[in-house]
């Protein structure tokens, strides 16, 4: 696999061109941005851990039968994925409420929601993705009808298998966000990421942060939450549940 020129750079990660037109390299970077990067900083070891996190996901998810970009690892900071083209809304799942909707909506953080919520965004940088809703996707042709069905499927499946499994090894999955893709034949599958960047993880025993509310709110060293998750992760499972 031969990597070619840089197709784009986002605030995380640079995607490269490979010499097969249907795959990308993924590199991640030791960037930090929170707010929109009002804040931002270098964080040397992130796209190390987040690399190793996010293949270690993409690959539960695989394993489970959940279509994903992922193809492999490739280094440290580097994995193979398949071209998708992104749909340009992220859709957030919310099992506890934390984080903006806690501001939005005055809701206590901590309260359950049972099911889980599920929102979408516009990816819209200029406009601080905004909050959206379904009618939205459809008035503004982000996505079809089946295609919002299929996302809507995918991230309550995903939610399932992380949460379950978080929760094997002690630590409590309260939200996170995703982003699907279309392959050339049309399939919606999962692309971007799913890290601590992209996750809210509680310490299932002590409540602790240990995902990039650490930076967002100056709530404790970054590494070192990340580097709590992957070994908690890669531990034994927890039978205590
Ligand atoms: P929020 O509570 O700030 O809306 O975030 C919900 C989840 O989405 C949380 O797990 C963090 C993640 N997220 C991103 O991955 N990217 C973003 O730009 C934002 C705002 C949130």
């Amino acid at each position: 696999m031969e990597k070619r020129e840089l197709l784009y750079e986002g605030k995380a990660k640079k995607i490269y061109k490979t010499d097969d037109q249907n795959l990308l390299i993924a590199e991640y970077k030791d960037s930090a941005t929170a707010f929109d990067a009002i804040k931002k900083a270098t964080i040397t070891g992130k796209g190390v851990l987040n690399n190793t996190l996010a293949s270690f996901f993409f690959e539960l998810l695989n394993r489970e039968g959940i279509p994903t970009h992922f193809v492999k690892k490739l280094s440290d900071r580097e994995m193979l994925v398949k071209k998708v083209e992104i749909i340009p809304v992220e859709v957030v799942i919310r099992n506890i409420a934390a984080g903006s909707i806690v501001k939005r909506l005055g809701i206590e953080k901590g309260k359950p929601f049972n099911p889980p919520l599920i929102e979408f965004y516009l990816k819209n940088d200029e406009l601080h993705d905004p909050i959206i809703c379904e009618q939205h996707i459809y008035a503004l042709d982000l996505a079809k009808p089946e295609e919002v069905k299929v996302m809507k499927e995918l991230a309550l499946k995903i939610n399932e298998v992380l949460k379950k499994f978080m929760e094997e090894h002690g630590i409590i999955l309260v939200d996170f966000k995703l982003e699907f893709g279309r392959l050339p034949d049309g399939t919606v599958i999962l692309a971007d990421e799913i890290s601590p960047d992209t996750c809210r993880f509680w310490d299932k025993e002590t409540g602790e942060s240990l995902d990039k509310d650490r930076f967002r709110f100056d709530l404790g060293d970054l590494i070192e939450g990340y580097k709590k998750v992957l070994e908690k992760i890669k531990g034994e499972k927890n039978e205590k549940g």
